[in-house]
């Protein structure tokens, strides 16, 4: 294998030396999906700076949120056992609760539905498929948001 070309993956031979250097100190890897005379450098102004942006900056407050609501439902207070329909009456009581499960809900779905968005611009080739992925992708993110946020709103402990 020359030097030059690449493994399966993407990423060039561990041993190819004229990878490496001091301006290649880490394996090249090749853009997933590459650029085409159909498809024009700049489309949607600053959106995609915009969008990096959000991935690291939900990403940080996720841990948050992620994390306490893991110690909450699994650890503390007995564990998973503690969870029935009184455990989430009580908590959706407080508005505080209902912010925190709100705020997980929406940044988890808009940076996962984001995060697969880059995943299928990356690996679907054909404009029809990343068109039906994505079509697909977002109907399902705007109807667990709003389902989601109507349940957070309408609980009602007292349900028969
Ligand atoms: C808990 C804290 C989390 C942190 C710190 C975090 C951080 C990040 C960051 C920084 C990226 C961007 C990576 C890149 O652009 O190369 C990313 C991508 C992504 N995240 Fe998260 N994330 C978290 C939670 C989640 C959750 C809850 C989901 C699912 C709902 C999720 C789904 C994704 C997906 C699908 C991608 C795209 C992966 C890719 O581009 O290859 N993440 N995450």
């Amino acid at each position: 294998m020359s030097t030059t070309e690449t493994t399966a993956s993407g990423i060039g031979p561990v041993e190819g030396e004229s990878l490496y250097g001091v301006d290649h100190p880490a394996p090249l890897i090749e853009a997933p999906r590459q650029r085409t005379k159909k498809t024009p450098r700049t489309t949607r102004g600053n959106f995609e700076m915009a969008a990096w942006l959000f991935m690291r900056l939900s990403g940080i407050v996720l841990v948050v949120l992620v994390l306490g609501h893991l110690l909450i439902q699994l650890f503390l207070d007995g564990g998973v056992s503690k969870i029935g329909f009184a455990f989430v009456a009580g908590r959706w009581a407080n508005p505080f609760w209902q912010v925190w499960d709100l705020a997980m809900l929406w940044l988890a779905m808009l940076h996962g539905a984001n995060g697969l968005r880059t995943v299928i611009n990356d690996y679907a080739e054909r404009a029809n498929t990343r068109l039906w992925l994505k079509g697909l992708l977002y109907t399902a993110t705007v109807f667990t948001i709003l389902l989601g946020t109507l349940v957070i709103f309408t609980f009602d402990p007292n349900i028969r």
